[in-house]
């Protein structure tokens, strides 16, 4: 057995043995000393190592672990708020308990969360939930996001990115996370552009853009609502750059699947429902820092009730990022007109996110979602790629609707 895979199942049974015997008891000691040894040999390979809980899939650093793959841990710690587990440095035994304990809390629903205390001091291991990471990045100068905020847009750019990134992927070369981060950011300014907070939404002009123009909306809409619940820059830029990118995993669905006009048969439906965890490979084999970007091309798809693909074997909450992208995700379909039928005028689409609160959708994100669309009416703007008169200058247009064109 490898050395990552003696650490997890390790930890995994250290964390049984605690549910079984109490502080103190040799059974216990033995367990946690046994893990603690496995983690001394993982460490001695590397000191450092990052591990992602997505479901059935475990990640180390950028790498999945086919061993774990049914391993049902994974979806456990997830589901208690540990979707990653870092090891920054080398992990005293202390610290090591400190996190055990910790775990064994979440997992059992003990009241006492020590976690606070514990995530306060310096320790070499760290958890919680996939986020951002290592970007402090400065924000762009107020000067420079002025100069290009008077531009006017067309996002056109942005189309032509996106086609490039999913042109490089098809032909198996790479994801470019800057490219992607870039497009973002100039979404965001794009949002930003005048004064009055914008929602850019693209109009489709062929059936093959689609999953251009639609990632494109996604992220903007996903922006908006980040933007609308009160989250900070930087996370609405992750939360963006996680709707740009969820539905990646469709570079690798034949186009005449994806564009069917008629009823899918079952065969086409399963190889549509591959996307999210293809997405969420792409993402994970390609880059280290999108961690929250493959968390959300993989949950998509489920609904908070359980339902959804991929299937869960055991019920958890998805991310917050994921919820989001959901709604937006099936509000942006249900207003684009497809091979199989008819854009569905706002309000519509809207009653669908409304009925779905609950059952589908995370109620609290679904009724935001709606109250935002309906308040912020007037600054949706649609966005026409090939028709100057709907070009952005940061004024609503006589034409702005979401209705089928
Ligand atoms: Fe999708
Ligand atoms: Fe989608």
């Amino acid at each position: 057995m490898s050395a990552e895979v003696d650490f997890l199942t390790g930890m995994a049974q250290a964390i049984s043995t605690m549910t079984l015997y109490e502080d103190g008891h040799p059974a216990r000691e033995r367990a946690i000393d046994r893990a603690y040894a496995a983690l001394t040999d993982l460490q001695d390979e590397s000191v450092t190592r990052a591990f992602t809980f997505l479901g059935d899939e475990i990640v180390m650093d950028s790498r999945p672990l086919r061993e774990l793959k049914h391993w049902d841990w994974g979806g456990r710690l997830a589901g208690v708020g540990i979707q990653r587990l870092e090891l920054t440095g080398r992990v005293t035994r202390e610290d090591f308990d400190a996190f055990l304990e910790e775990a064994f809390n979440r997992l059992t629903g003990a009241m006492v969360s020590s976690a606070a205390v514990r995530q306060g001091r310096p320790t070499n291991i760290r958890y919680g939930e996939v986020g951002l990471r290592g970007r402090d990045e400065a924000e762009g100068t107020a000067g420079e996001a002025v100069s290009l905020a008077t531009l006017g847009y067309s996002l056109e750019e942005e189309i032509q990115a996106i086609e490039w990134l999913h042109a490089e992927l098809k032909d198996e070369r790479q994801l470019h996370l800057l490219e992607a981060e870039g497009i973002v950011r100039s979404l965001s300014v794009a949002m930003h552009g005048d004064r009055a907070f914008l929602i850019p939404m693209l109009r489709l002009k062929e059936f093959d853009q689609y999953t251009v123009t639609h990632t494109l909306n996604v992220a903007v809409l996903t922006m908006a609502l980040a933007e609308y619940l009160g989250l900070g820059p930087r996370e609405v830029r992750g939360f963006g750059i996680a709707g740009l990118l969820h539905d990646l995993g469709k570079v690798r669905v034949p186009l005449e699947i994806l564009n069917k006009p008629g009823k899918l048969s079952e065969q086409e439906r399963l190889v549509i429902e591959t996307h999210p965890v293809e997405g969420a490979r792409i993402i994970l084999q390609t880059e280290e820092h999108l961690d929250l970007a493959a968390v959300v091309a993989y949950e998509h798809h489920i609904r908070i009730d359980g339902g959804g693909y991929p299937g869960l074997r055991y019920p958890r909450s998805c991310h917050q990022a994921s919820n989001l992208v959901h709604v937006c995700d099936v509000f942006d379909a249900l207003r684009t007109h497809r091979p199989y039928r008819e854009a569905w005028p706002t309000e519509r689409a809207l009653g669908i996110i409304e009925e779905g609160a609950g059952p589908e959708f995370d109620a609290d994100i679904a009724r935001a979602f709606v109250t935002m669309m309906r308040q912020w009416e007037d600054r949706v703007t649609e966005v026409g790629t090939d028709d100057p008169e709907l070009r952005l200058g940061g004024r609503k247009e006589p034409e702005a609707s979401a209705e089928a064109p």
